[in-house]
């Protein structure tokens, strides 16, 4: 575990913007000291595909949160995602030496359940223990120390391509970074907007970004499922401009301002103005009709969702319901037309569980690099240097704007229409 005083530094390159998060570990917990942001241009669907733009937007990011914060950035823990990630739950035996469970047995049973047949062309990320089994005693969150002679665990494998994971680790290397970790993006959002309450009764979370919708389900405490979609807040903006004749930066401008997922939810008096292209006049439309572009998108979006959990077989356990993080959810309207799709209670999730500069982190959009930094605070000491010191007591530059999350009450009912869909669809 890190220390009072460690510095951690959360780098989360996505497929819009690169953000860096810097946290300093306190007695208890982490207070975050610094924040920046930088426009992505080199990925695609969350996945890099052009180093030197990658490489830019790192260096602008970690710059700007390493000035706020008055440190050097050196080592970093960076998220990974893309349609490349896949999730799989494993199992594995070994006896337990000395009849009494020790820290080398646990080691070597999670050691053999990350032992699955692999293309050479794909890595373990990571093993995420389930729970474990002495003898015929299962559900056991911590083995060490029961007797028995058989210890098995059951785990849930993350798995990437090496390409993949090279090319992250490449493009923070040439900003000088070292990577303590890299760590699947929607596992460090989960880290940020659940809690543990809901995770233990059961809860999906779906992070909806600029480029990919990740997947993740947790039961008993323990995540049990990952999927990703490669389709995002980026392809609304490409149907809003294709279906207002409007050039993609104004239409993401529109989305942005007056955008909302549920036709019904807008006030039919309600008009937009559409700047012209090419020497056209600008063109006044209904609101409404800027909201029957996006609400088959994101009706889409959850149908497939839904149909992931559906197929994950957890959809029954999960109490807790859905909750969303990531930028594409601030869409007026997504919690709502989420809840009548999925028929399941829905809160959007903003970053807790940290301190310090709070205000600067709040919006679904910052999950990924937030849980990025708390994952980083409970890992072992090995990774601690997360930040080289060299404090320089700079005055905090605090930037221009930070989206503030609108944070709605999750619905506590827990509906019968996603059952309904479900009948109706498969
Ligand atoms: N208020 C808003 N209304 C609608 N969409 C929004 C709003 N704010 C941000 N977005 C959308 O959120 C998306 C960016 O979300 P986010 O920052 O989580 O993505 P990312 O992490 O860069 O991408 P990814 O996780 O897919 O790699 C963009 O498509 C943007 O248009
Ligand atoms: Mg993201």
């Amino acid at each position: 575990m890190a220390k009072p005083g460690d510095i951690i530094v959360g780098l989360d390159i996505g497929t819009t913007k690169t953000l860096a998060v810097v946290g300093e570990v306190g007695a208890d917990g982490v207070d975050i000291t610094g924040v920046g942001e930088a426009r992505s241009k080199g990925l695609r669907k969350g996945v890099v595909v052009n180093i030197e733009s990658t490489v830019t937007s790192i260096k602008e990011a970690v710059e700007r949160a390493g000035n706020m914060a008055g440190v050097e950035i050196a080592t970093v823990y960076a998220g990974i995602a893309g349609s490349h990630v896949r999730g799989v739950n494993s199992h594995g035996i070994v006896s337990i030496a000395n009849h009494e469970v020790s820290s080398d047995d646990v080691e070597r049973v999670l050691d053999q359940a990350r032992r699955i047949s692999m293309p050479l062309d794909r890595q373990v990320i990571h093993v995420l223990p389930q729970d474990y089994i002495v003898d015929q005693q299962d559900g056991v969150r911590e083995p060490v120390g029961m007797s028995g002679v058989r210890l098995e665990a059951r785990v849930h494998l993350v798995t990437a391509a090496v390409a993949s994971v090279q090319n992250v680790t490449k493009c923070a290397e040439r900003c000088g970074l070292h990577v303590a970790e890299l760590v699947l993006e929607p596992l460090a959002s989960a880290e940020a907007v659940l809690t543990e309450d809901e995770k233990e009764i059961g809860v999906a979370m779906v992070d909806i970004g600029g480029g990919t919708t990740d997947v993740v389900v947790y039961v008993d405490g323990a995540l049990v499922h990952t999927a990703v979609i490669p389709l995002g807040g980026m392809n609304l903006t490409n149907d809003i401009a294709t279906g207002l004749r409007t050039p993609v930066g104004e239409a993401e401008r529109i989305k942005l301002r007056h955008g909302c997922a549920l036709q019904s939810m807008v006030d039919p008096g309600d008009s937009i103005e559409v700047p012209g292209v090419g020497g056209r006049g600008a063109r006044t439309i209904a609101r409404q009709y800027l909201a029957s572009i996006a609400e088959p998108r994101m009706d889409e979006l959850f149908r497939l969702v839904a149909k992931i959990i559906h197929d994950s077989g957890y959809a029954e356990l999960l109490g807790a319901g859905v909750v969303l993080a990531g930028g594409a959810t601030l869409l007026e309207g997504t919690p709502e037309l989420a809840e009548q799709v999925l028929g399941m209670p829905i809160r959007r999730g903003i970053p807790m569980g940290v301190g310090g500069m709070v205000e600067m982190v709040k919006s679904p959009a910052y999950a990924t690099a937030v849980g990025l930094l708390k994952y980083g605070a409970t890992r072992p000491a090995k990774a601690e240097k997360a930040a080289a010191v060299g404090r320089q007591l700079l005055q905090p530059q605090v930037p221009a704007a930070v989206q503030a999350a609108a944070m709605d009450p999750s619905n506590p009912k827990l509906g019968t229409k996603f059952w309904e869909w479900l009948r109706e669809v498969f």
